[in-house]
């Protein structure tokens, strides 16, 4: 099978965002693919995070995770820093990846124009870091969104370039675009997508929100002054409302050409009504399940530590073939 490998950071409440674009696109591919999923604490701490809440992010994601359904005995479920060869090997490609190439990266150049009283070294080299994630699995395909396009190009430049000088040692992985790939934005500002560490709580839904909040901040959703209020699919001109049929066609699961139809004549209230009523039916069971696995941290600690050494067991190989070909001394 492929390998397949992707994770989320645990900077925040993971969004209906994360769920429409990786998390259920994830859960489809388990039957057909090889998939490695992890939470990715190591780069969450490019940001200034507290202690107290990244812990329970990691945790609160690795139970959404699973109750979203990933399933721990057929996928490779991880905590990032519990395998500490992605540190190991994001060293020896940080010596193998150029400056210039780093300093083109969009999302470096927008996050440090964002942050600037913050501009560490971990967010200028996170590219590399996500490179060893992925080579260090060997992976073949790698679920991205437009915005890590950029880098993982840049694993697969550091990639070639390693092997050209070493020899066949990594595997070029290839970019894996979803069929029904979900690109969800904010709530107030379409024109952004929907970030889980946005500043402002109505442009996000979180997995974990209280119903009646998530239907309210749907409800407060912007949408456009388009007098005659009709309802299309136009993520440009109608960035509001395309938002909106999106998250319906992803909480529902009908496609947005059936749905368009439907609304024909009616109000933008109506939409937003069952916008909000299909999201929390959608959220309802995920969240129960997610209690119900929470709250039994010996199941969880047993889940991180069977993902762990799984992970590692494969990640100690080529951990090994890149130090013994880069000339360090195995230690005796
Ligand atoms: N709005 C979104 N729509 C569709 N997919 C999304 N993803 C994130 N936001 C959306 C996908 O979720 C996966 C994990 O993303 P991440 O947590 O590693 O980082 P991110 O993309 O930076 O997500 P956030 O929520 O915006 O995090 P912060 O605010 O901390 O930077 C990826 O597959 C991503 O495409």
């Amino acid at each position: 099978k492929p390998i397949v490998l992707s994770g989320c950071q645990p900077s925040g409440q993971l969004t209906i965002g994360n769920y429409m674009g990786a998390l259920k696109q994830w859960v489809g591919m388990q039957q057909d693919y090889d998939c490695l999923y992890m939470l990715v604490n190591l780069h969450a701490i490019t940001v200034r995070q507290d202690p107290l809440a990244l812990r329970n992010a990691t945790l609160d994601g690795l139970a959404l995770y699973l109750a979203c359904g990933i399933d721990p005995n057929q996928s490779t479920l991880f905590i990032q820093s519990q395998v500490p060869e992605h540190a190991q090997l994001a060293w020896v490609l940080n010596c193998y990846t150029q400056m210039g190439e780093l300093n083109r990266m969009t999302q470096f150049k927008d996050k440090s124009a964002k942050n600037v009283t913050n501009i560490n070294a971990g967010l200028f080299t996170y590219p590399t870091l996500m490179a060893a994630d992925i080579l260090i699995y060997q992976a073949d395909q790698v679920p991205v969104g437009d915005d890590q396009k950029q880098h993982l190009e840049l694993a697969r430049d550091v990639a070639i370039r390693f092997n050209n000088q070493h020899g066949d040692t990594f595997v070029v992985p290839e970019p894996y675009i979803p069929e029904f790939g979900a690109r969800i934005m904010s709530l107030q500002d379409p024109a952004k997508k929907m970030s889980k560490s946005d500043d402002n709580p109505n442009n996000f839904v979180g997995l974990l929100e209280d119903p009646k909040k998530v239907a309210k901040k749907i409800k407060k959703a912007v949408t456009d002054s388009d007098e005659q209020a009709r309802i299309y699919f136009d993520p440009k001109e109608k960035a509001g409302v395309s938002n909106l049929l999106t998250l319906l066609s992803g909480a529902s699961g009908k496609s947005i050409e059936e749905l368009v139809p439907e609304y024909e004549g009616k109000m933008y209230g109506h939409l937003k009504t069952d916008v909000a009523d299909a999201v929390v039916a959608l959220l309802e069971p995920i969240q129960q399940r997610f209690h119900q696995l929470r709250d039994d941290q010996a199941e969880l600690d047993r889940i991180m530590l069977e993902g762990a050494e799984k992970a590692s067991a494969r990640a100690a190989k080529t951990l090994a073939a890149v130090y013994e070909k880069v000339g360090f001394i195995p230690r005796p």
